[in-house]
């Protein structure tokens, strides 16, 4: 072997010994970025609760309700099984390296063409910018999952959400399966939506008299006549009124103002409360003529609460809270039974009767009357009400004169076993009998928002008309029936209300078993805030003995009150729909405008503006108000802004100075 021979062989070892070192740091290398990026955390360990679901509860490992995570047939192992509209929000540290999944709609819902919806993965990074990772586009019942692999180098926060695409959350169970992250840092983590403590904004009544609740009252003539002043301030107070028309007279010590009126007419009332510590009064304007029911109807309905269990002291205990507690002094009025009262018809007459737990419903309205309070029912155009009892079809007339003989001032009627009827024509055989009734009876349509109520209701006789399905005591689902009265503001007014459902504060269970409302504080001052706003029917859907603190303070704002109540009766307009905000105005009789600024992210507090121009109100500088808090702001040049809660609202009303 030459020396030059030996030289390349000798070169071609150390070569060799190289190669063979780099192949092994190489490897070394590969195996501690592998064993680096092997930190897995999957979805479904981190906790099903966290999630956000448009209903019912996320279920690790499961679709939502409860099977095994099918997507066109194929079964998964892991994942979670969610609902729209969704959102979990998950805390990485920058060093979160992966996330994938596999996404679609659950078999479960087969047959429900419905079902669609957009699975969207989007994350924040570290100057807080909020950057789309991926969207599924629109997928619908029976697609095959659609694979999602993003990275997630240098975010600080994933969301992963599921919308409904814009057509309703019906059937849209969305599953995010062997959905999981892999990172290097801290184990991600799921973060909470935000939820404060209850606290109550409301000031207590002070004990001088104070006169509260509608400033105008409808009654037909000939009708008997009812009204109650609402007035708080420390006991015995005496009552007085000035300039009431013929036929009617005021109880002093109580407030009820009871008798008829025969001429129909305005009538301008001066009412005065006086107690020991000072003198309070009040105009109210007595409308004579054929409509009633001028401000939404304030009171209380058994079905949120009670369900189908409601009995007959059920409801007197709730009558008699009501002015235990003081709620009838800000104006709230109506005693309402929902479902499951009916018992049979009398076989000879067809005449309705209650069933065992109500003795006598006659003698139930007497009782709620002699409160000075007013009763209300439930029946159902078809042959059944939902829950299965006597329906008055075929009897609407009789059924409305018996309600009448009974002594009830309000009734609802429901939708169910009503399918392929005309609402229009169903409805109006009720309007037209309740027109004959020798008494006032407001009427309540209850289709759920068919047929678009708001288009004929009025006509058919319909003091107020569900607009939407039920409420139930979800963010979703009272956001989604309170936002989406948007667009329906020219159809309310005095005597015709939109109606999107009965309130779900306190507790409510529907049925025997309660559980305070699942709503933070924050969104239960936005509920309220915005069916004042609405000029909703306010029908509270919890038992009034039980109210604590937080909810009485909910529901005895006078200047929150007020809002609902206005004389105008005009609906708020949504004025600004942002990026998770929304601004709703009022126009309120003496020109001023109650706006709520609402903040529709659950997690994060928002800044939200509203410039005076966007509510008609000119450039100028105006008064604000803070309404829960009854303080005034100051005056504003131009607009006004606020840092508002997640799900929180701020309501302000804008006054010329
Ligand atoms: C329907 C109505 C509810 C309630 C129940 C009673 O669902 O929309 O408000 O009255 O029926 O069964």
């Amino acid at each position: 072997m030459n020396k030059r021979r030996r030289a390349i062989s000798t070169d071609f070892r150390a070569l060799s010994a190289l190669s063979v070192l780099l192949i092994l740091v190489a490897l070394a290398s590969t195996y501690s970025c592998s064993r680096q990026a092997a930190n897995v955390v999957w979805l479904d360990e981190l906790g099903p609760e966290y999630a956000i679901s448009g209903w019912g509860e996320a279920q690790a490992n499961k679709s939502i309700d409860g099977n095994p995570l099918t997507i066109a047939g194929q079964v998964y192992e892991r994942g979670l099984g969610t609902h729209a509209e969704g959102m979990y929000r998950i805390k990485l540290d920058g060093k979160a390296t992966q996330f994938s999944a596999l996404v679609g709609i659950d078999d479960e819902i087969k047959g429900n063409e419905r079902a669609s919806v957009e699975f969207i993965v989007s994350a924040r990074d570290k100057n807080n910018i909020t950057q789309t990772l991926w969207k599924s586009g629109i997928i619908k019942a029976g697609q095959p999952a659609k694979e999602v692999n993003v990275s997630l180098d240098g975010l600080l926060y994933l969301d992963l959400i599921v919308s409904d695409t814009g057509d309703g959350s019906g059937y849209d169970h969305a599953d995010w399966c062997e959905a999981k992250i892999e990172y290097r840092g801290t184990k991600p983590e799921p973060v909470k939506p935000y939820a404060s403590q209850p606290y109550v904004l409301t000031p207590l009544p002070g004990p001088e008299p104070r006169i509260n609740g509608a400033k105008v009252f409808g009654v037909r003539p000939g009708s008997p006549f009812m009204f109650t002043i609402p007035a708080t301030g420390s006991r015995p107070m005496t009552f007085s009124a000035e300039g009431l028309p013929a036929g009617l007279k005021l109880d002093s010590s109580t407030g009820h103002i009871t008798g008829v009126i025969v001429k129909a007419g305005t009538y301008n009332v001066k009412l005065t409360a006086k107690n020991s510590l000072g003198t309070a009064e009040r105009n109210l304007r007595i409308e004579v003529g054929d409509k009633i029911c001028l401000t939404p109807p304030m009171g209380w309905n058994s079905w949120n609460c009670w369900g189908c269990s409601v009995t007959d002291e059920n409801v007197r205990q709730s009558a008699r809270a009501m002015v235990e507690k003081g709620l009838i002094n800000y104006g709230w009025t109506y005693i309402n039974i929902d479902d499951c009262w009916h018992g049979e018809r009398d076989p000879k007459t067809g005449e309705i009767r209650s069933n065992e737990k109500f003795s006598d419903m006659k003698a139930l309205a007497d009782y709620v009357h002699s409160l000075g309070l007013k009763i209300g029912l439930y029946t159902d155009c078809g042959p059944k009400t939902c829950a299965g009892y006597a329906g008055s079809e075929g009897h609407e007339e009789q059924d409305i004169m018996t309600y009448a003989k009974w002594g009830y001032d309000y009734v609802k009627i429901d939708w169910c076993y009503c399918e392929g009827k005309d609402p229009k024509v169903a409805y109006k055989l009720f309007g037209d009998a309740i027109k004959r009734a020798p008494r006032d009876i407001v009427f309540s349509i209850c289709n759920w928002g068919r047929n678009n109520p708001w288009e004929w209701g009025e006509s058919v006789g319909g003091n107020l008309w569900r607009t939407t399905g039920d409420i139930t005591d979800t963010w979703s689902s009272m956001s989604r029936i309170g936002f989406g009265q948007a667009g329906l503001s020219k159809y309310a007014g005095p005597g015709h209300w939109n109606d999107p459902d009965m309130l779900v504060v306190g507790n409510v269970g529907w049925g025997p078993e309660l559980h305070p409302a699942r709503l933070t504080p924050d969104e239960q001052y936005t509920h309220i805030s915005l069916w004042c706003l609405l000029a909703a029917p306010l029908l509270i859907g919890c038992p009034i003995e039980q109210i604590d603190d937080f909810t009485m303070g909910l529901l005895t704002n006078v200047e929150v009150l007020e809002v609902n109540q206005d004389p105008l009766g005009r609906q708020a307009d949504r004025i600004v729909e942002g990026e998770g905000y929304q601004v709703w105005a009022k126009e309120m009789e003496d020109g001023s405008k109650a706006v709520g600024l609402f903040n529709l992210d659950a997690y994060d507090h928002k800044t939200i503006r509203v410039d005076f121009e966007a509510l008609g109100l000119g450039g100028g500088s105006l008064r604000v108000r803070d309404l829960w808090r009854q303080k005034d702001l100051g005056t504003f040049d131009g607009h006004f802004e606020a840092e508002v809660a997640p799900h929180g609202v701020i309501l302000i009303r804008i006054l010329s100075q």
